[in-house]
C-alpha cells in the first residue's frame, strides 16, 4: 500500500512493490516521482525526514533536513541597518539551505534498500521526459505563482510553455532539465547532484544573485541516520522523528498530557475535549519554542525530560479544566511558518512500514530554478530564527537553540510517524502543515485510539490548532457548531475560524488491521490529488 499526493507518485511506488522491492525502496521511488509530478513540495532541492520499521524489528530514521551555508550566519537576516529583512529570511536566494533529499534517498537505500537505485528514478525520470498532463490542481498553482515563475528565467522555462507562455489544463508538462538532473543522480549517484555539472550550476546561479551555497556547501552535505524518538499512548508505542524535527517531541508531550484524562467520555468535539486539547498544545509549544533546534548544535537539549510521563504530570498539573492558561507573554515567540510540506506512507507485502515528510517550506519553496537543472530550490531558511535577541510579538523567535550557524540544520515540525500494537507497526501517519504539522498528526491519533473512529473518519474529521504563541485557539471553518465556540470562549479561549480555503493540513495514513494484516490507506480529502494505492 503506498499512499502519497499524486496518483502518478503512488503509482511508481506500488509498481516498486510488485516489482519485488520493498517499503524504502517504494519509499524512495514515490520520492522521486513526485519531485516530478507535485512540484508544491515533491523534491530534490529539499530535504525531510524517514522514519522505517522494518519487520525483522530494526527502527530508524533518516535525517536529510537542509543545512545552512558556510557563509550563513547570525545577522544574516538583517539590513544594513540592523532591521529584520523578512525578505532575505523567507524569499530569495539566501532564504535557500543546501537541499538534502537526494542524499537522504541514497543513506536509506544504502541502508535498507533492496532494488538496484537506478529502478527507483528511473519512472521519475519517465515522468519527466514523457511529461504529465496539467491537471486542474497543477494549472491552478502556475496561475497563482506566474509572476514568481516569470521573476527567475529557470524557473520560467520550467514551469512555463517553452518558457514563454503559461500552461492551460491537459496541456502535456515536459521537463527535460529536470529529466537530465535525475539521470545524472542514477548515472552518477549522489555525486551526479552534489558535485558536477549539476553543483556547477547550482553555484554560478548562487553567485550570480547574492545566493550563498558553493560547490563545496554541496560536497560537504551528509544525510545523518539517528535513533528513532520513541513513546507511548494508551498502550500503543510510538515511534517518531527525533531533533533537528521539534515534531515527535511536541507530539509525544502532547500525547503525554492527555494519557491522563478520560477523553472519551468528555464526547468528540465537545468544549471539554478541544479545551484539554488546547491546553496540552499550549503547553508542549512552550517546551518547543524554549529548548528545539538542531541536536548537533544544541547537545544540552532536554529530550528525554521532555518526552517523560513525570514532565507531563507536572504540566498536566497547571491545567484548569474550565478555564484556559495565558500564554505567557512574548518572550518566547515562532517565526512565521509555511503550510506546504508533503508526507506519504508505504507498507510492504511483509510488513515493513515507512513514513516520509519532505519540503521545500513554503508551497514552490523559494520559486527558483538555478537555469540548466529544472529542479525548484527550497526556502528552508525560513525555519531558522531571524534576530539574535529578539523576541516579540510580531512573531519573531530569537532564542540561541535555533539561530543560524554554518551547516547548522534549521528546526522542523514535520512528524514522520509510526504507531504500534504489540510490537507491529499499526498506525503510519503524517501531515505537512508547518507547525500545525504535530496537532494535525496528535489529532488523528486521538480521533483513532480514544474515539474509535476509521482512519478515513479520524483524517477527514474537522481539526483545531493551538500552538502557545499568539494566544489563539484556531478551528477548520464549520469545524465545531457555534455553541461550542461560545462555550470556548466563556473558558476564556481566543477563538478564531481559519477561511474555507485554509485548511489544516493534508494528513495522509495507512492503518494496518492486527488482526488481518489487511491495511486500509487514506489520502486527506484536502489533498487535491491525494491517492492510496495497493496490489
Ligand atoms: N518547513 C516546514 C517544516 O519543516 O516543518
Amino acid at each position: 500500500m503506498v499512499v502519497s499526493a499524486h496518483p502518478l507518485a503512488t503509482s511508481a511506488g506500488v509498481q516498486v512493490l510488485r516489482d519485488g522491492g520493498n517499503a524504502v525502496d517504494a519509499a524512495i521511488a514515490t520520492g522521486f516521482a513526485l519531485a516530478v509530478t507535485y512540484p508544491a513540495a515533491g523534491n530534490i532541492g529539499g530535504g525531510g525526514f524517514l522514519v522505517a520499521v522494518m519487520k525483522d524489528g530494526r527502527t530508524t530514521a533518516f535525517d536529510f533536513r537542509e543545512t545552512a551555508p558556510a557563509a550563513a550566519h547570525a545577522r544574516m537576516f538583517l539590513d544594513s541597518a540592523g532591521a529584520y529583512a523578512e525578505d532575505r529570511h523567507h524569499e530569495g536566494w539566501t532564504s535557500v539551505g543546501v537541499p538534502g533529499t537526494v542524499a537522504g534517498f541514497f543513506a536509506a537505500h544504502a541502508k535498507l534498500g533492496r532494488l538496484p537505485m537506478r529502478r527507483l528514478i528511473d519512472p521519475a525520470i519517465g515522468l519527466a521526459s514523457k511529461g504529465i498532463t496539467v491537471s486542474w490542481a497543477l494549472y491552478d498553482d502556475f496561475v497563482e505563482l506566474d509572476d514568481e515563475f516569470l521573476r527567475h528565467p529557470g524557473t520560467a522555462a520550467a514551469f512555463r510553455k517553452k518558457g514563454k507562455e503559461p500552461y492551460q489544463p491537459g496541456d502535456l508538462w515536459k521537463q527535460p532539465d529536470l529529466a537530465a538532473t535525475l539521470r545524472r543522480i542514477r548515472d552518477k549517484g549522489e555525486a551526479g547532484f552534489y558535485r558536477g555539472t549539476t553543483a556547477r550550476r547550482l553555484a554560478e546561479a548562487m553567485r550570480a544573485n547574492g545566493g550563498l551555497i558553493t560547490e563545496e556547501d554541496l560536497a560537504a552535505y551528509r544525510a545523518k541516520e539517528r535513533p528513532v524518538l520513541r513513546g507511548s499512548y494508551r498502550g500503543a508505542e510510538i515511534v517518531t522523528m527525533p531533533p533537528p524535527s521539534s515534531g515527535g517531541i511536541t507530539l509525544i508531550t502532547m500525547l503525554n498530557i492527555l494519557e491522563g484524562y478520560d477523553l472519551a467520555s468528555a464526547g468528540w468535539h465537545s468544549a471539554g475535549h478541544l479545551h484539554l486539547l488546547a491546553e496540552s498544545m499550549r503547553r508542549a509549544y512552550a517546551d518547543r519554542a524554549r529548548h528545539l533546534g538542531d541536536p548537533e548544535a544544541n547537545p544540552g537539549m532536554p529530550v528525554d525530560l521532555l518526552v517523560s510521563k513525570e514532565h507531563a504530570a507536572r504540566l498536566r498539573g497547571g491545567i484548569d479544566p474550565a478555564r484556559a492558561s495565558r500564554s505567557d507573554p512574548v518572550r518566547f515567540n515562532d517565526p512565521p511558518e509555511s503550510v506546504e510540506t508533503t508526507h506519504y506512507c508505504v507498507v510492504d507485502a511483509e510488513g515493513n512500514a515507512v513514513v516520509v515528510t519532505y519540503t521545500l517550506e513554503d508551497s514552490y519553496g523559494s520559486k527558483i530554478v538555478a537555469p540548466g537543472t529544472g529542479f525548484l530550490l527550497n526556502n528552508e531558511m525560513g525555519d531558522f530564527n531571524p534576530v539574535p535577541g529578539r523576541t516579540d510579538t510580531t512573531g519573531l523567535i530569537g532564542t540561541p537553540p535555533n539561530l543560524v550557524a554554518p551547516g547548522r540544520r534549521m528546526l522542523s515540525s514535520m512528524t514522520p510517524t509510526i504507531l504500534l500494537r504489540d510490537g507491529a507497526p499499526w498506525l503510519l501517519i503524517g501531515s505537512p502543515g508547518g507547525r500545525t504539522i504535530i496537532t494535525t498528526v496528535l489529532q488523528v491519533v486521538v480521533n483513532m485510539v480514544d474515539f474509535r473512529m476509521d482512519l478515513a473518519e479520524a483524517i477527514a474529521a474537522p481539526r483545531i490548532h493551538h500552538q502557545w504563541l499568539p494566544d489563539v485557539l484556531r478551528i477548520e471553518k464549520y469545524g465545531v457548531p457555534p455553541e461550542t465556540a461560545e462555550r470556548l470562549a466563556s473558558f476564556g479561549h481566543r477563538v478564531t475560524f481559519r477561511g474555507s480555503s485554509r485548511e489544516q493540513g493534508r494528513a495522509m495514513g495507512i492503518v494496518i488491521d492486527p488482526a488481518t494484516a489487511i491495511r486500509q490507506g487514506v489520502a486527506d480529502p484536502r489533498q487535491p490529488e491525494g491517492s492510496a494505492a495497493g496490489y
